[in-house]
């Protein structure tokens, strides 16, 4: 029988390089982004007849509640909508910090919890998270975006475990820096040129490793070698120091 998969945040990026993945083993896709216009391009270069496109704000909880009540219940959930987040501490205003919350965190917790009776219900299912190594790392003037990637990295971990032993696996990923359009769409584009090449994924490496992980049932994912290597000196101070050196964050 044919798997179905529901992305979040595919028009671009680790979301729709996840969809060209999936697609090509023959999924079912339902594939769910915020611009009517971004979300045709994604259609016409992913191809794909299985697939179907879907114009939500995950920041609303409209969006989430049509969702959860009007979609097919998937075998795979991938919850990677978010956008990167610059401001220092005071900067961003209560409306946005709630929005941003809601959705990369809040909204993805509504979401998952809305499909999870229907899930158990078929004795099988994976759910994907897609955080960010920033939910492990000091990241000065993104300390916002770092606390809801923190928020949603420990949700993943717990329910994990709690889903164990009922053959749903939650996997949540950790990538660092991935060349995709974020950082030019909240204005951090000088970081495609102050952040050395190896200390950059491709959305690619990040699909299949990820996918890799779930596939085995692990808990979560830092995707990329160089990552991996650091991964044990994460929270030293001198890693943090040669990080803001590195990335010129202050
Ligand atoms: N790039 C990195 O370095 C990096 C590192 C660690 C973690 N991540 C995480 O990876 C995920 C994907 O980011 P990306 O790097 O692939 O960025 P991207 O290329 O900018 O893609 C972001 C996707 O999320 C969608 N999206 C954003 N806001 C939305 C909203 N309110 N409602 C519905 N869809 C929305 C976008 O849809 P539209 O095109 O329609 O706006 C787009 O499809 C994010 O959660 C990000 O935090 C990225």
């Amino acid at each position: 029988m044919t798997k179905r998969a529901l992305i979040t945040g595919s028009s671009t990026g680790i979301g729709f390089e996840y969809a060209r993945y999936l697609s090509n083993k023959g999924w079912d896709l339902d594939l769910i982004s915020q611009h009517k216009s971004r979300s045709m391009e994604s259609k016409k270069k992913l191809s794909c007849e299985k697939a179907q496109f879907h114009i939500f704000d995950l920041g609303k909880k409209d969006s989430i509640n049509s969702i959860i009540n009007n979609f097919e219940t998937p075998d795979l959930i991938v919850a990677n909508a978010g956008i990167a987040i610059n401001g220092a501490i005071g900067d961003i205003k209560q409306d946005e910090k709630e929005y941003y919350y809601y959705l990369m965190c809040g909204g993805v917790i509504d979401l998952i919890e809305g499909f999870i009776p229907k899930i158990l219900h078929k004795k099988n299912g994976r759910i994907v998270i897609i955080s960010s190594i920033g939910a492990k790392v000091s990241m000065p003037k993104s300390s916002l975006y770092s606390s809801i990637k923190a928020g949603i990295y420990a949700y993943g971990k717990s329910i994990s475990t709690e889903l164990k032993n009922q053959n749903i696996s939650v996997t949540v990923s950790l990538p660092g820096y991935v060349k995709t359009e974020a950082h030019e769409r909240a204005g951090l584009d000088h970081l495609l040129k102050k952040v050395p090449n190896w200390m950059w994924v491709t959305p690619e490496q990040v699909v299949m490793e990820t996918e890799k992980a779930s596939l085995k049932g692990k808990l979560e994912i830092i995707p990329g070698k160089v990552y991996k290597i650091v991964k044990p000196f994460l929270n030293l101070k001198i890693a943090v120091s040669i990080w803001k050196m590195i990335t010129k964050r202050n």
